[in-house]
């Protein structure tokens, strides 16, 4: 007995076989099998962590890997090469934030897992385009603290969840944009430069239920909220339903630090889930009736620091 092999020892030896052996089986499909040398790894949860090391170029990834961290380092766009993120079959979550990317072209080709990429602060320019062959549903994908300045090629991302682009340069929001975007549930346009929002801006937003537009400038010139949420293409476009138009499932709306001057009748017509509505630090001076027509799910409105 005192010579027998624990039972978790031998666990622990099939299981390191099995991440190890395999890739070993098949030295052309995968090179590099053990921890990329400048990173700290977790075989345990899968994790290669590379932050933090002033790295220029992206070391070679081992296959195995499901959660890889790049961030704050001093990767530029010359350094992610079509093949970087390709063959890894277990990868889940990529965060490459706190680098210099600027434009991004990227492949995930046969990386059919990856659910949430993180690109902040690497002063991305647009949204990044991503190869639509073999590319993964992607769910998360964060994109604040950037310099993007449009909302376009959504279409490559169309199994989003959560989308964050907070603290961007974003002027406007054109008329469908978000139609590919029908399990979108969470919006952030926090902090950007957006005065203008075009009718149908929202259309295909079937899932969402938050949308944070603070501190932006919508309000501004003369289309003033109208032209945030035209009632008409809020409520159903078919008769006798209106609580089943677009952005039916918004629970949250975040209009505060805007340049909003007056509510137009109807503003938020069709939005019957709505629980917390922020319009405060606005210039709101008066309020029309039907301002708040169709908010029967209301339970928080903030006004505070209006005229
Ligand atoms: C990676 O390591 C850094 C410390 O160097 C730590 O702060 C960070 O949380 C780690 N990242 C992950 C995803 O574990
Ligand atoms: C990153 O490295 C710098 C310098 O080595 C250190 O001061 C800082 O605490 C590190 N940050 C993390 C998250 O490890
Ligand atoms: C991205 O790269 C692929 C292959 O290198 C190329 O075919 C495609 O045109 C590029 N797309 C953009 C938007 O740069
Ligand atoms: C992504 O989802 C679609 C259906 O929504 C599915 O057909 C496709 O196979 C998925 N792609 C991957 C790589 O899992
Ligand atoms: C949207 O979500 C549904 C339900 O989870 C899923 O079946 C569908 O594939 C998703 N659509 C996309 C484009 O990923
Ligand atoms: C979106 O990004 C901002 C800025 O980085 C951050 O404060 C916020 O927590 C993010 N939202 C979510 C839901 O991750
Ligand atoms: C915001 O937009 C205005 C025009 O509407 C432009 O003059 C200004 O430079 C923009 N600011 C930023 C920080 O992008």
């Amino acid at each position: 007995r005192k010579f027998g092999l624990n039972p978790k020892l031998i666990f622990a030896l099939l299981y390191f076989s099995s991440l190890f052996c395999a890739p070993l089986a098949v030295p052309n499909s995968f090179p590099v099998v053990s921890c990329p040398t400048p990173c700290t790894c977790s075989y345990r949860e899968r994790l290669v962590n590379c932050s933090n090391r002033s790295l220029r170029k992206i070391p070679v990834i081992p296959p195995w890997v499901a959660i890889l961290s790049l961030k704050n380092n001093k990767i530029g766009a010359s350094a992610v090469k079509d093949h970087t993120f390709r063959n890894l079959p277990n990868l889940q979550e990529l965060d490459i934030s706190d680098n210099d990317l600027r434009v991004l072209n990227i492949s995930f080709h046969g990386s059919p897992l990856l659910h949430t990429l993180r690109l902040e602060s690497c002063s991305l320019e647009s949204i990044p385009y991503i190869d639509p062959t073999g590319r993964p549903n992607v769910t998360t994908l964060a994109l604040s603290h950037n310099a993007i300045t449009r909302i376009e090629g959504l279409s490559l991302w169309p199994a989003l969840l959560i989308l964050n682009l907070s603290f961007n340069s974003i002027r406007r929001i054109h008329s469908n944009t978000f139609v590919k975007q029908s399990n979108l549930t969470q919006l952030y346009l926090h902090k950007n430069n957006i005065s203008s929002v075009d009718e149908h801006a929202f259309a295909g937003l079937l899932s969402l239920e938050t949308l944070s537009l603070g501190r932006n400038k919508i309000g501004i010139g003369r289309h003033g909220l109208k032209h945030f949420a035209p009632s008409a293409v809020l409520a159903s476009e078919q008769q006798g339903d209106p609580c089943n138009g677009n952005l039916r499932k918004l629970r949250f709306l975040d209009l505060s630090r805007n340049r909003i001057s007056r509510i137009e009748p109807l503003t938020f017509n069709g939005m019957c889930q709505l629980y917390t509505l922020l319009l405060h630090d606005n210039r709101i001076s008066r309020l029309l009736d039907a301002s708040f027509y169709s908010l029967k799910a209301l339970t928080t409105l903030r006004m505070d620091d209006n005229r």
